[in-house]
């Protein structure tokens, strides 16, 4: 698992760089693994209009929804902010959607720090209709 782990978070490593983030400079990557052992890439796009920007989390899993899959079961968030950064109120919300114990992983480019969460530590009651 920790091999595992750290190839997902080299794979958000190589998008980090396409992260669009001028108003922010808060530049996210996102390695969404999935069931079927597959692996959706996103990063956040600001928007001059402030309040149109997509996150990183939501980037990928908009795109593992394209590919017609559904439960992502490893969700890994690069960062070059100084420390590793969690997944937005909106976004913890998006992906237990798909599944609410998602395993939630944090990774800062600077400090090399990482930190590995269940989301349903990090957001144990969902929305649900
Ligand atoms: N951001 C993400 O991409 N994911 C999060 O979970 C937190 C915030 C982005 C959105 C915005 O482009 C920048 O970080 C600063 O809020």
């Amino acid at each position: 698992m920790d091999k595992l782990v750290d190839e997902l978070i080299d794979r958000a490593k190589e998008v980090l760089k396409n992260s669009y983030a001028p108003y922010s400079g808060v530049h996210v990557a996102v390695a969404v693994y999935t069931d079927k052992g597959n692996v959706y890439l996103g990063v956040n796009v600001e928007n001059a209009s402030y309040g149109l920007t997509i996150c990183a989390e939501r980037s990928a899993i908009s795109s593992m929804i394209t590919h017609g899959e559904r439960k992502p079961l490893i969700v890994v968030i690069v960062t070059d902010q100084d420390k590793p950064i969690p997944p937005c109120g909106a976004c913890r919300q998006v992906i237990a959607e798909f599944n609410p114990k998602a395993k939630i992983v944090m990774y800062s480019v600077k400090s090399g720090e990482k930190i590995i969460r269940g989301l349903d530590e990090l957001f144990p009651d969902p929305f649900k209709l």
